[in-house]
């Protein structure tokens, strides 16, 4: 893989050679197998296809200066997976399988692991494979797992410039759905989005029902002021991001007061005046905010620039990441 066409390439465009794939048939998961990344037969009347039973899991790994590669949180990714195939009501992976299944791809694709700024994103999928148009009302009985993995950089065109980003009214997705990962809730906010990035030139879009902040499409959502972090209390009705938990972690750490819980959009424009905003995400890892528009009016994040709260916690989390600093909370699993 030539590292410089790989790097212009849009985030997730450029998939490694080779993927992980197991398939649930008969009560039972299949032994897994690495296969050459290519398309699956998939019978047009699957249950994913109709009735939305897929769930997915986006997490990294990374190349150290000596070579060696870590994956970052892997057990809690998994978990969350679990969570979302369960919620789905989808056959739930076992937690001992998926994670062979992603060392055995991260070991075989060595050579495409990036090395710093640069990770591999590893990406697995589950689906309902049962050909029945008529199982709307049926949990899917067969399922295929498959484990991508894609060489990525910035998600963000631009890098650490500040983001754009608009305040949405309406919700997500579903209140009860928001914590699952599924592809369902990414198509329902793309039209807001696109609306938001054509009328506002917005990169993101900041979802608050009722006027309460929940989280962006591909990203959790953190305020911060003298020391002092706030953003929403977990609840179902949004995804409860493992970059989020690390930042929390890492803040209170380094002596941060952490607060989590239910705030609307004019506290959000107090903080904002003399504060910083982040986004939180895997892709996103913690990119600052340097605009927020709401209703037809544009409002700086401090002086608009990415601050220093944002770049210091993003250099810790970094650090841990790369094993540039002591992995002092066990996040890292070694391939
Ligand atoms: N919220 C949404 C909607 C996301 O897509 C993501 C990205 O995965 C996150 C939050 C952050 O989750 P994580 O930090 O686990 O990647
Ligand atoms: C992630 O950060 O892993 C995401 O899922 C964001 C994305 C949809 C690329």
């Amino acid at each position: 893989m030539d590292t410089n066409t790989v790097r212009q390439a849009p985030f997730g465009s450029v998939l490694t050679d080779c993927m992980s794939i197991a398939w649930f048939r008969d009560g039972k998961w299949s032994a897994e197998r690495l296969e050459p990344t290519a398309p699956l037969p998939i019978h047009p009347a699957a249950h994913a296809l109709h009735y939305g039973s897929s769930c997915f899991e986006g997490f990294k790994a990374y190349r150290r200066a000596n070579g060696g590669i870590h994956v970052f949180r892997l057990d809690r990714h998994i978990e969350r997976m679990r969570q979302s195939a369960r919620l789905l009501v989808l056959p739930e992976p076992d937690a001992a399988q998926v994670t062979r299944m992603v060392l055995a791809l991260v070991d075989r694709c060595r050579p495409d692991v990036p090395e710093a700024p640069g990770a591999l994103y590893l990406r697995p999928v589950l689906f309902g494979t049962v050909p029945n148009i008529g199982a709307a009302g049926t949990p899917t009985p067969e399922a295929c797992l498959v484990v991508l993995a894609s060489p990525v950089w910035d998600y963000f065109a631009g890098g650490l410039k500040p983001l754009r980003i608009y305040v949405e009214l309406s919700s997500r997705t579903a209140p009860h759905l928001g914590m699952v990962k599924t592809g369902g809730n990414y198509a329902a906010a793309l039209g807001p989005t696109l609306a938001a990035r054509r009328d506002h030139r917005a990169d993101q879009v900041l979802f608050c029902p009722d006027g309460k902040v929940q989280e962006t499409g591909a990203a959790n959502f953190l305020l911060i002021r003298d020391k002092h972090i706030l953003t929403r209390c977990l609840d179902t009705t949004f995804l409860h991001g493992v970059t989020r938990d690390s930042a929390l972690t890492l803040a209170r750490d380094l002596g941060y007061e952490v607060s989590e819980r239910i705030f609307d959009v004019d506290e959000t424009l107090r903080w904002i005046a003399d504060g910083e905003a982040v986004l939180a995400g895997t892709a996103a890892v913690l990119t600052g905010v340097g605009t927020l528009i709401h209703q037809g009016r544009e409002y700086c994040v401090g002086n608009g620039d990415v601050g220093p709260h944002t770049r210091h916690l993003r250099a810790a989390l970094i650090a841990i990441q790369r094993g540039e600093s002591a992995d002092k909370f066990g996040w890292l699993t070694p391939v």
